[in-house]
C-alpha cells in the first residue's frame, strides 16, 4: 500500500505546530512554536494574542516542518488541522490555513478533535497499541475517561464536572508564585516533599470527576498559612488528585472488563501520576501506556496520527470546515 503523509495543524491554544507524519504512527517532522513566554506575564493564555500570534508563525512553521520531513508541499496527501475544542479565535487560524492549502493543493481535508490527537499521541510512542482500550485523559481543558472502541469510535465514560485536572494545576501554582504554567513546576517541587496534608475527596456514584474542593482546600490553607512548606503542599496536592484519577480508573477496569489502560493529555506528564499508574499496572495486572513526554503536550504530531486514522475511515471534511470551540469526544 502507498504511504500516506499528512500534514497535521495545531494552534487550538498557545502552541503553533505543523506535524508531517507518515501513516499514522512515523513522525518525519513536529515543530512546535510555543507562547508560553508570551503569555506567562498575563497568568494565563490571553485569547487575542494567542490568535495574532497563531497568524504570524503558522506559515514559518510549515515551512520547517516541510524542511525538516525533506519533503514540498505536493507530496503530503492530506491536510489534517485541529478544529476543536478550544479558543476560537485561534482554531479559525489552523482550520483556514488548512481549508487555504486542501484547496490550492486539491488535496483532501480531515478535521481533527484536538482531544482524539492527545489520545493519537500513544499510537506514536507505542507501535503496536491498538484499540479498544480505556483512556484516562487529563489535559489543561478536560479531565475524561474514554473508552476508545476504535480508532474513531469512542465514548465518554466518566468526566469531571468542574475544574480540569490542569486547571486545578495551574491555580494551586498561581496561589504559591510559580508561573504558567504551573503542572511543570508543581511536579519538580512535590518530588522535594512529603504527602504531610490530606485533602477532602468528592466521590460520584458514576465515574465522574471533581477538582475544585481539592483546589479550594488548597488554596484556603495556603491564604491562613503563607509559609506553609510548598514542596510537601505539592506532594500532597498531587497525591490527592491522583488518588481520584485512581479511583474513577480502578472502577471503569472493574465495569467494562478492560485491562489496557493508556494516559494522555499535557497532565500525564507528571511524574506522580505516571508512577502511581504504573504500580496499579502491577497491582490489577493491566497494561499500562504512557505517550512520550514530548508528545503530552500539544504537538501537531499526535494531529498527524488522528488525521491519517480519520482519514483512511473515510471522515473527509467539507471545504466550508468551522472551529467548533466546544467540540466534544465522538463527534
Ligand atoms: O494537553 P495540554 O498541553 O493542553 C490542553 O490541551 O489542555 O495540557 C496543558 C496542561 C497545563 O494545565 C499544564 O500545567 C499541565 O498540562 N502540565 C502538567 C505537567 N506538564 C504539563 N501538569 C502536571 N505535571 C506536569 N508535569
Amino acid at each position: 500500500m502507498k504511504d500516506i503523509l499528512v500534514l497535521g495543524i495545531e494552534s487550538s491554544c498557545d502552541e503553533t505546530s505543523v506535524a508531517v507524519v507518515k501513516n499514522g504512527r512515523e513522525v518525519l517532522s513536529n515543530i512546535i512554536d510555543t507562547q508560553i513566554k508570551i503569555h506567562e506575564k498575563f497568568g494565563g493564555v490571553v485569547p487575542e494574542i494567542a490568535s495574532r500570534n497563531h497568524i504570524e508563525a503558522i506559515s514559518r512553521v510549515t515551512q520547517l516542518a516541510l524542511e525538516k520531513a525533506n519533503i514540498e508541499l505536493k507530496d503530503i496527501d492530506v491536510i489534517a488541522p485541529t478544529y476543536g475544542p478550544g479558543l476560537v479565535g485561534a482554531l479559525l487560524v489552523g482550520v483556514s490555513y488548512g481549508r487555504g492549502l486542501a484547496y490550492a493543493l486539491n488535496k483532501p481535508l480531515v478535521g481533527v478533535n484536538h482531544l482524539e490527537g492527545h489520545i493519537s499521541a500513544n499510537y506514536i510512542t507505542h507501535k503496536d497499541l491498538e484499540p479498544p482500550f480505556l483512556c484516562m485523559l487529563t489535559s489543561g481543558g478536560n479531565t475524561q475517561i474514554v473508552h476508545v472502541k476504535d480508532y474513531c469510535q469512542m465514548e465518554v465514560i466518566g468526566k469531571t464536572r468542574d475544574d480540569a485536572i490542569g486547571e486545578a494545576f495551574d491555580k494551586v501554582a498561581r496561589v504559591i508564585g510559580l508561573s504558567y504554567p504551573g503542572g511543570p513546576k508543581i511536579d519538580k517541587l512535590a518530588q522535594q516533599g512529603e504527602a504531610t496534608i490530606i485533602f477532602p475527596k468528592t466521590h460520584f456514584e458514576n465515574l465522574d470527576f471533581s477538582f475544585s474542593g481539592i483546589k479550594t482546600a488548597v488554596i484556603n490553607l495556603v491564604h491562613k498559612n503563607p509559609d506553609i512548606n510548598k514542596a510537601d503542599l505539592c506532594m500532597s496536592f498531587e497525591k490527592a488528585v491522583t488518588e481520584v484519577l485512581i479511583e474513577n480508573i480502578t472502577k471503569a477496569i472493574e465495569q467494562t472488563q478492560i485491562k489496557k489502560v493508556v494516559l494522555a493529555g499535557g497532565v500525564s506528564a507528571n511524574t506522580h501520576i505516571r508512577e502511581e499508574f504504573k504500580k496499579l499496572e502491577k497491582q490489577l495486572d493491566l497494561k499500562v501506556y504512557e505517550p512520550d513526554l514530548k508528545l503530552c503536550t500539544d504537538n501537531a504530531a499526535m494531529i498527524g496520527s488522528a488525521g491519517y486514522y480519520r482519514y483512511i475511515n473515510g471522515n473527509i471534511s467539507e471545504n466550508t470546515l468551522n472551529a467548533v470551540p466546544n467540540l466534544k469526544i465522538g463527534e
